[in-house]
């Protein structure tokens, strides 16, 4: 006979069309740990108010365990006609414990304050798991950073020769990103930290179940206010999909990078044989497949929170069916973060910096311009003008395919009287980057504090 967990008011079981499209275990059967934790605690409270006896909660908790212990060895999995890991579980423990005491678990519970309590006990856990590899990174960057400090390089902006920066400060720009998309995880945490068991299937028990046993016992610090919100609302998942969406966001703006300075024409960086791939028809290709796929799974998470929004968009209070639709975008997120992580963690450890090449191009392309001009502002020159000047200064060696360090003091006197050979002192890329010494600026003594700022973060975490 099928142990659905509704059949009574129905003459027929389901149509097959129905129990397929229905079904959830392929996705929902990872919350099977929770699930039975949930069940625990439940069985507690119902103790407590005196629904089940001492024998029957040593009954129960016994069915739980060895429920637990068979659903861990693989000897207890989800049949072919249980609709979700629910319905899957209660029939596990009925086999376990008997029909007698497994029906009496379900009082004063339903599917739909359980699956909004187990999916937030589920993402609080994978996000602890994720903020540490996204840890893993930035502390690949950091140490890139601190191995190459006092290596300059080109800053750029519109993807063009700015000004030069050090490789350090450039480096430290992703870390400081990662590590607010960690912070974010934590905040969040903050919000999901509050349980919805006993919210019933959405006004709550008669039962004299206290909710804030069970959230304790579930490792939340409160129960929910309102039992509507706590089995309706879903922005814990909408909001730890973005989360995972912006970091997939702000690695993939490292992954281009990657891409890039890898090229024969950038030729910044070599990345290690162990996190490179080959051409199955160009013997002598080395592709960068790691930083390519981090970009590309971007795309994926992007997608992932933008379906769930949809879903959630205009639903109606309190618990729809539609939100069944909730969980397999997120788990897609946490599955792929947790695959691409590692790998691109040790792509970045492992990557060598080409610094001669770095520092030849620092100054390249006119990068010093913007220090003429600041030379000039300091010399009392309005901005303005000295911007005119510098650009002057660039007009002349462009038409003469020379450097702005090439020009003569004759050259210089003859653009502009104020330009007195004392202004080669910032014609450097030393002088460049020493000059830009306020707080998060690129001067080497600012990025020094920061790389140790950056470090001790990490030491915290
Ligand atoms: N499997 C459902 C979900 O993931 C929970 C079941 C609620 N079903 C119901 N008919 N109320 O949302």
């Amino acid at each position: 006979e099928r142990l659905s967990l509704w059949g009574g008011r129905f003459a027929t079981g389901p149509d097959q069309a129905l129990a397929a499209l229905s079904k959830s275990t392929h996705f929902d059967w990872r919350l099977a740990p929770q699930d039975i934790a949930g069940s625990r605690a439940h069985a507690r409270v119902l103790y407590a108010a005196g629904l089940l006896s001492d024998d029957e909660l040593a009954g129960m908790l016994a069915g739980l365990d060895r429920l637990e212990a068979d659903v861990r060895s693989g000897a207890f999995v989800p049949a072919a006609d249980d609709e979700d890991v629910h319905t899957a579980l209660e029939r596990g423990l009925i086999e376990r414990a008997g029909a007698e005491l497994g029906g009496r678990l379900r009082a004063g519970r339903s599917r739909n304050d359980q699956v909004a309590t187990l999916f937030r006990m589920y993402l609080r856990e994978h996000a602890r798991v994720v903020g540490g590899l996204v840890l893993d990174v930035v502390e690949a960057l950091v140490a890139q950073a601190r191995t190459h400090l006092g290596v300059a390089m080109p800053g750029r902006t519109h993807l063009q020769h700015a000004q030069p920066v050090l490789l350090s400060h450039h480096l430290l720009a992703h870390a400081w990103a990662l590590l607010r998309d960690v912070d974010r995880l934590r905040d969040w945490d903050a919000r999901a930290d509050a349980s919805p068991y006993g919210s019933g299937a959405l006004a709550g028990s008669s039962l004299g179940l206290d909710p804030e046993v069970v959230a304790a016992e579930l490792g939340f610090t409160r129960a929910v206010e309102n039992s509507i919100d706590g089995t309706a609302a879903r922005d814990f998942a909408a909001e730890f999909s973005f989360v995972c969406a912006m970091t997939a966001v702000d690695i993939s703006r490292i992954a281009e990078e990657v891409v890039l300075w890898a090229t024969k024409e950038f030729s910044f960086i070599t990345l290690d044989d162990a996190y490179s791939t080959g051409s199955s028809i160009m013997p002598q290709k080395k592709n960068p497949d790691v930083a390519e796929l981090a970009r590309g799974k971007a795309g994926r998470l992007v997608g992932d929170l933008a379906g769930l929004l949809t879903t959630l968009k205009a639903l109606p209070l309190a618990y729809n069916r539609d939100l069944q639709e909730d969980k397999e975008p997120v788990f897609d997120a946490i599955d792929t973060l947790e695959i691409l992580l590692p790998a691109f963690s040790g792509m970045v450890a492992t990557l060598k910096v080409n610094t001669e090449r770095l520092q030849e191009l620092a100054p390249q392309g006119f990068a010093l311009a913007t220090d003429i001009a600041e030379w000039l502002v300091r010399q009392g020159v309005p901005f303005r003008s000295a911007h005119e000047v510098a650009g002057a200064c660039v007009r002349e060696c462009e038409s003469r395919g020379i450097e702005l360090w090439d020009l003569s003091d004759d050259d210089f006197a003859r653009i502009d009287p104020n330009l007195t050979p004392a202004v080669r002192a910032v014609l450097s890329v030393e002088g460049s980057l020493a000059s830009r010494d306020a707080v998060g600026g690129t001067a080497p003594v600012r990025v020094a504090e920061q790389l140790v700022a950056a470090e001790d973060r990490l030491a915290m975490a």
